[in-house]
């Protein structure tokens, strides 16, 4: 397990590697105790397809915030299939017909950081005691607020205990991305055919409103994450 003195050495080494080797070396590293976080976005599809096609055993998982669109739900099951791989659904505690009866109907049109924190944010803070490296697909071109997003990094768990975070394609852009899809012919989100690009739950993703990728994103609201990804630092 490195330590954050080791972690300089360490972006800079996995910096001059593939996205492949990156997680080559994820893999050889952690086994069965790093885990690919997906949304099934682009970015996601692209790492379960190298992961599989270099025959690595990283296992996946998703949050299935129990609002996920019909098209995102269809293309779990497509990727399943085409890759010959089982992806780990982990809910919420409560169902969204649970939380209208505590929380009220609709959270997400009220208060989106709270709706975000119960359905996403506290199912992965326990999945992240079960690993020592989460993999995502953040990427630097996604936002101005993610084009400084490290490729490799110490996070906390809830009880502060620390664990390494990777992103073997924070450097990729959009195109290399959408490239790497089509020339593998990799099943892919049909709402990207109907202009949809960062796509999360139904109610709380519209079409983008200008270049910035994730501007479809909770649109109406001064919110631009959903809580995974402002982790507080190890302390
Ligand atoms: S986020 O705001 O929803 O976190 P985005 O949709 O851009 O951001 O996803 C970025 C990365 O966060 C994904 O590549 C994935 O690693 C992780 N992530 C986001 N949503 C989920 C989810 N529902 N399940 C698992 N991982 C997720
Ligand atoms: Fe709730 Fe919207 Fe967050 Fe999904 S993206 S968990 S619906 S606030």
């Amino acid at each position: 397990m490195p330590s954050a003195s080791d972690i300089p050495a360490l972006d800079a080494r996995l910096t001059a590697l593939s996205a492949g080797d990156r997680l080559r070396w994820a893999a050889e590293t952690f086994g069965a105790r790093a885990g690919i976080g997906t949304s099934f976005q682009p970015a996601g599809i692209v790492i379960l397809h190298l992961a599989k096609s270099l025959g690595l055993n990283l296992p996946a998982f998703t949050l299935n915030t129990g609002l996920l669109f019909p098209e995102t739900l269809e293309l779990k099951a497509q990727l399943e299939k085409h890759l010959g791989i089982t992806i780990e659904d982990l809910q919420p505690a409560q169902t969204v017909a649970e939380q209208a009866v505590t929380h009220g109907p609709e959270l997400w049109k009220r208060d989106p950081e709270k709706c975000c924190g119960l359905r996403k944010v506290a199912v992965l803070d326990q999945k992240l005691f079960a690993l020592d490296l989460w993999i995502t697909g953040v990427r630097r071109d996604q936002s101005q607020e993610r084009s400084v997003t490290p490729l490799v990094s110490l996070v906390a768990r809830p009880n502060h205990t620390e664990l390494v975070k990777l992103n073997p394609l924070v450097d990729w852009s959009r195109e290399q991305v959408w490239d790497y899809i089509r020339s593998h012919q990799i099943p892919y989100n049909v709402l990207h055919d109907r202009g949809f690009r960062s796509i999360g739950c139904a109610p709380c993703t519209a079409l983008p409103t200008s270049d910035d990728e994730r501007s479809g994103r909770w649109v109406g609201f001064n919110k631009t994450e959903c809580g995974l990804h402002n982790r507080p630092r190890p302390q």
